[in-house]
């Protein structure tokens, strides 16, 4: 069928000035590459080879309702026992196969089991959360991918698992991207979270904030507030006392935002500050919260503190930094909070009142 139907959406714009000059990531990646000997080329290569990707699954959902991959549950769970939709299936098999062309050995992922051995040579692996924010799949909200880059330890055709139970001190990179109004990489290879946004005119990621700093302070909070009797007493506490506002202990408004999926509270966070918390709860699985360590807190624990913030661990037995716990198994979850350093520093002085 032909048409002769001119969309009135097309318009010349003049493209910024930024697009044509600003560091692209490809850059960004070279330079990594030759001033870190070690392991530099390796996780630049990686690196790519997931943004690459991540330009592929944002075209799928680009689709929305028109494409396949939006026909809903897909009848499995996952290791954790959630209800998998297509996209997650499709992004995961997507990312899979991307890092089938890079240094990576072993593919840790939500949506399978047990990690993936890729090639027992290589010396890298890949923790991944493929489709962050599934249960917004549907309705047109921001959705992601995390992940974070482990060196591999020990023999990973024998014991995969191990590389996987290494603190997320051990990252050697992390980030995620935002399938949002824009197409945003936010990353850290350990100097610093940055964050590129796709530009479709050109075809790459630009660097656009540089160095970016969580303040340090902070009126937002994100939780998920119908918790709130399941929650301990400590955090009751806590969210009570930013609810009673200027008349209460902190004597300040706080606001609250709360997306549902992560990596677009994450992003908010970077840009504006905030705190982020998933506890532990009263409801039949959740005595850990949520959030899985090993491809949710730890990459964007990694980010949070590469950007001026914090990333702790609240429970029965206390306060914990995020990128200091030993992992236990790959889709172990993690009570998790995150955000501006001076309010992680605030809850974490709540959670150890007696
Ligand atoms: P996933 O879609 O990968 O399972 O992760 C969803 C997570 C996270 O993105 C979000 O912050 C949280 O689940 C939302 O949980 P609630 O539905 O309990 O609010
Ligand atoms: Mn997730
Ligand atoms: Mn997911």
């Amino acid at each position: 069928m032909t048409s002769n139907y001119v969309s009135p959406f097309i318009i010349d714009e003049p493209t910024r000035e930024q697009i044509l000059t600003g560091t692209s990531l490809e850059d960004f990646l070279e330079n990594h590459a030759k001033s870190n000997p070690g392991d530099g080329r390796a996780v630049s290569d990686i690196l790519l080879g997931l943004a690459k990707c991540s330009i592929q699954v944002r075209e799928t959902i680009n689709q929305g309702a028109l494409g396949s991959a939006f026909a809903g549950v897909k009848g499995s769970t996952n290791a954790d026992g959630d209800n998998q939709k297509e996209l997650d299936v499709l992004a995961d098999d997507n990312f899979l196969d991307a890092m089938r062309s890079v240094p990576v050995a072993l593919y840790g992922s939500e949506e399978i089991n047990n990690p993936v051995l890729l090639d027992s040579e290589k010396k890298y692996a890949i923790a991944i959360d493929p489709l962050d924010g599934s249960s917004n799949i549907d309705t047109n909200v921001s959705i992601g991918t995390i992940f974070g880059v482990l060196p591999v330890v020990g023999e990973p055709a024998k014991n995969p698992d191990e590389t996987f139970l290494q603190p997320g001190s051990a990252q050697l990179a992390a980030g995620f991207f935002i399938y949002g109004p824009q197409l945003a990489f936010v990353v850290s290879v350990g100097n610093g979270t940055h964050i590129f946004v796709y530009s479709a005119r050109s075809g790459a990621f630009i660097l656009a904030y540089e160095n970016i700093m969580i303040p340090d302070q902070t009126n937002e909070f994100a939780i998920n507030a119908s918790n709130h009797r399941q929650w301990s007493a400590k955090q009751q506490h806590y969210i009570d006392e930013l609810l009673a506002g200027v008349d209460g202990p902190r004597g300040k408004r706080f606001n609250m935002r709360w997306v549902g999926s992560m990596v677009a509270d994450a992003y908010r966070i970077l840009i504006r500050g905030g705190i982020f918390m998933y506890p532990g709860d009263r409801r039949k699985g959740y005595s850990d919260g949520r959030l899985r360590l090993v491809y949710e807190a730890n990459p964007v624990s990694m980010l949070a503190e590469q950007a001026g913030g914090g990333a702790i661990c609240c429970n029965k037995d206390g306060v914990t930094r995020i990128l200091d716990i030993i992992p236990t198994g790959l889709h172990q979850r993690i009570p998790l909070a995150f955000g501006s350093s001076k309010e992680v520093d605030c809850l974490a002085g709540y959670s150890k009142k007696s």
